[in-house]
C-alpha cells in the first residue's frame, strides 16, 4: 500500500523531522567519516534507526524526514516511509549506503519527491516545506526546557494502548533548534541524544501515556 493511500485510509502515522545542520547533501558520502566529513550524519542515522526499527522489524506507521542542511547544495530532504522501505537494516553503515545512493544524484526541485530506493524519497526543500506537508499532524518541537510532554499525575497504562493520533516530532542533531514552530514539549530536564529522545517518544505513544497537548 502506498503511504499517501494509507493516510487517506485513516491509518495513524508517527512522524519525525530531524534537522542536520551540517549534514552534507550532495556528492560522495564519506562512509568512513560520517561524524566528521559527512557533517554528523552518524547522529541522523542513529535517529533514523531509532525511529524506524523495533527489535526485529520495521515500524510500518513511521515516516522520517532528514533535513540535510550542510551543503554543498541547497537544503535537501530525505523521506523514509516505514511501510515501503526495503533493504533497511539495523546496521549504521548499510543505512549510510542508502543515503549515499540518494545524495550522489542531483538534488530534486522543491516539491518534487523522487524514489531512490524502495521507501526512500529524495526531495528539495526545508523544514517549512515539511511543516506544510505535515499540516494534518500535531506538531511537537522537542525541547528539554519546555513543559513535559505527558500529563502530570496520570498513570502509565498497565496494558499497551497505542496512541491513535497523527503526531509529528521535530528534533535537532547536536546543535540547538532555531525555530519557534510546533508545540514545545520536554521529555525531562536532562538533554539527551536525539535517538534516545525518539525512543522515549515511541514508548509514550506505544503505551498510550496521556499527553499534555
Ligand atoms: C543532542 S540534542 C541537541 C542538544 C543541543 N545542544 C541543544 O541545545 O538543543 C538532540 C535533540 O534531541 C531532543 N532532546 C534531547 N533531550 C531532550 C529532552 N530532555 N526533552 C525533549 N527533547 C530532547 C531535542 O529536540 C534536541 O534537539
Amino acid at each position: 500500500m502506498h503511504f499517501e493511500q494509507s493516510l487517506s485510509e485513516g491509518i495513524n502515522i508517527r512522524r519525525f523531522a530531524v534537522i542536520g545542520h551540517r549534514a552534507m547533501n550532495k556528492g560522495k558520502l564519506p562512509l568512513n567519516d560520517l561524524a566528521g566529513g559527512a557533517g554528523r550524519m552518524d547522529v541522523l542515522i542513529r535517529a533514523l534507526m531509532s525511529a524506524l526499527l523495533t527489535s526485529h522489524g520495521l515500524r510500518s506507521d513511521v515516516e522520517v524526514i532528514l533535513h540535510l542542511q550542510g551543503g554543498p547544495g541547497p537544503h535537501r530532504r530525505l523521506k523514509f516511509v516505514g511501510s515501503e522501505l526495503r533493504g533497511f537494516h539495523a546496521e549504521e553503515r548499510s543505512v549510510a549506503g542508502l543515503i549515499a545512493k540518494a545524495i550522489r544524484e542531483p538534488s530534486p526541485a522543491i516539491g518534487q519527491w523522487i524514489e531512490r530506493t524502495p521507501g526512500l524519497y529524495d526531495g528539495g526543500g526545508n523544514l517549512g516545506h515539511t511543516l506544510s506537508e505535515w499540516k494534518n499532524s500535531i506538531f511537537i518541537r522537542l525541547d528539554a526546557d519546555a513543559e513535559r510532554l505527558w500529563k502530570q499525575n496520570e498513570p502509565i497504562p498497565s496494558e499497551s494502548l497505542p496512541n491513535e493520533q497523527t503526531i509529528a516530532f521535530l528534533l535537532s542533531d547536536d546543535q540547538p533548534l532555531e525555530t519557534d514552530e510546533g508545540i514545545p514539549r520536554s521529555l525531562g530536564s536532562t538533554w539527551l541524544q536525539g535517538h534516545h529522545a525518539i525512543a522515549i517518544c515511541h514508548f509514550l505513544l506505544d503505551e498510550g501515556v496521556q499527553l499534555n497537548l
